[in-house]
């Protein structure tokens, strides 16, 4: 004789791929929003209410307001390696746990990074623009001159799995790896990395190059402003990976209208994914829709790894990459 039990509620919130929601209907009921585009807030805070887990992406937010009315929540699990959308100490002080991506999009996400790096470096969009408007009559000694990436400096600011993953790319261009980070890293992977500990300040004055890859905290909002690039060289490209609030984007404009940087690469922006719109009229800079870890192959490891989390929390199981780790013990 078998044992009814109800199969436990799960709001799948963002359009994922069809191998992933067979997934849940094994295990669950799912309320799926098939759409492209993100639930409201209201919306999102209604149709949490009396579900037992959430899938959702980096544009939901997860806080006290969507949060009003899952009394039944146990889990939310992003598609993300970033949740700066989730408040964890709200989330803790519910009992929700919260899970991340790590690991998975590292290798692609570097990638990103570095012909981001590449291409802002290389004038890649602009040349491009230039040639399909019918410009290129001829070659030419000085045209389209941009700025080395070999055997120049790259100052990364945040070292983690993904930073430290750009750093090696770097050593194989044969550049010059310089790190700023919040906790300096063991010796052991500073070697690994060949990478040199430096402050911020110094980071932003010697490097070629700066990348930024931390994560998004209240304590990093605007940490590169006018000061900082007033800090860089006229030559120095700046690369962001992480989130859009940690660049002062009005501070951006201006430095790059001035030429006080040589060009920008961006895959993050702070309204995004409404866009400032003096980024749009500029020349020397590359901008890309927050698709640092936009592979098939890497998406589909996200949402895998993702769901494998949500399974196991529903399941009283510790997931794999549960944030708030407080809640298990
Ligand atoms: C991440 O995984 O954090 C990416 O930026 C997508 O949000």
């Amino acid at each position: 004789m078998s044992t009814f039990t109800a199969k436990p509620k799960v709001l799948v919130a963002r359009q994922i791929f069809p191998e992933g929601l067979s997934r849940l209907e094994e295990v669950a009921q799912i309320d799926y929003n098939d759409q492209a585009l993100p639930l409201s807030p209201a919306e999102l805070s209604q149709r949490l209410e009396g579900v037992d887990a959430a899938l959702v992406t980096g544009s939901e937010k997860i806080d006290a307001t969507t949060l009003a009315q899952a009394s039944q929540l146990k889990i939310v699990s992003n598609i993300a390696v970033g949740f700066n959308n989730f408040d964890i100490s709200f989330m803790t002080q519910k009992k929700v746990m919260a899970t991340n991506t790590p690991e998975v999009l590292t290798d692609t996400t570097a990638d990103m990074g570095f012909m981001l790096l590449m291409a802002a470096a290389r004038r890649l969009t602009e040349s491009e623009h230039w040639l399909r408007a019918g410009h290129w009559k001829n070659w030419s000694l000085a045209g389209m001159m941009g700025v080395d990436i070999h055997h120049t400096t790259i100052g990364i600011m945040g070292m983690g799995r993904i930073g430290q993953a750009i750093a090696k790319r770097a050593l194989a261009f044969g550049m010059t790896v310089i790190y700023y980070n919040r906790r300096r890293l063991p010796l052991d992977i500073e070697q690994e990395c060949q990478a040199r500990y430096v402050s911020q300040e110094e980071l932003l004055s010697e490097a070629d190059h700066v990348m930024l890859v931390m994560p998004y905290t209240q304590e990093n909002h605007h940490l590169i402003g006018q000061k900082e690039l007033a800090m860089m060289k006229p030559t120095a490209t700046l690369v962001n990976l992480a989130r859009g609030g940690i660049v002062d984007e009005n501070a951006l404009i201006e430095a790059l209208k001035n030429k006080r940087i040589f060009s920008a690469g961006l895959d993050v922006y702070e309204g995004e994914p409404n866009i400032n719109p003096g980024l749009l009229e500029l020349s020397n800079i590359v901008m890309a829709p927050h698709i640092g870890s936009a592979t098939k192959k890497t998406r589909l490891a996200m949402m895998h790894l993702a769901i494998d989390n949500l399974i196991a929390g529903l399941s009283n199981q510790r997931p794999p990459n549960l944030i708030n780790e407080e809640l298990w013990k």
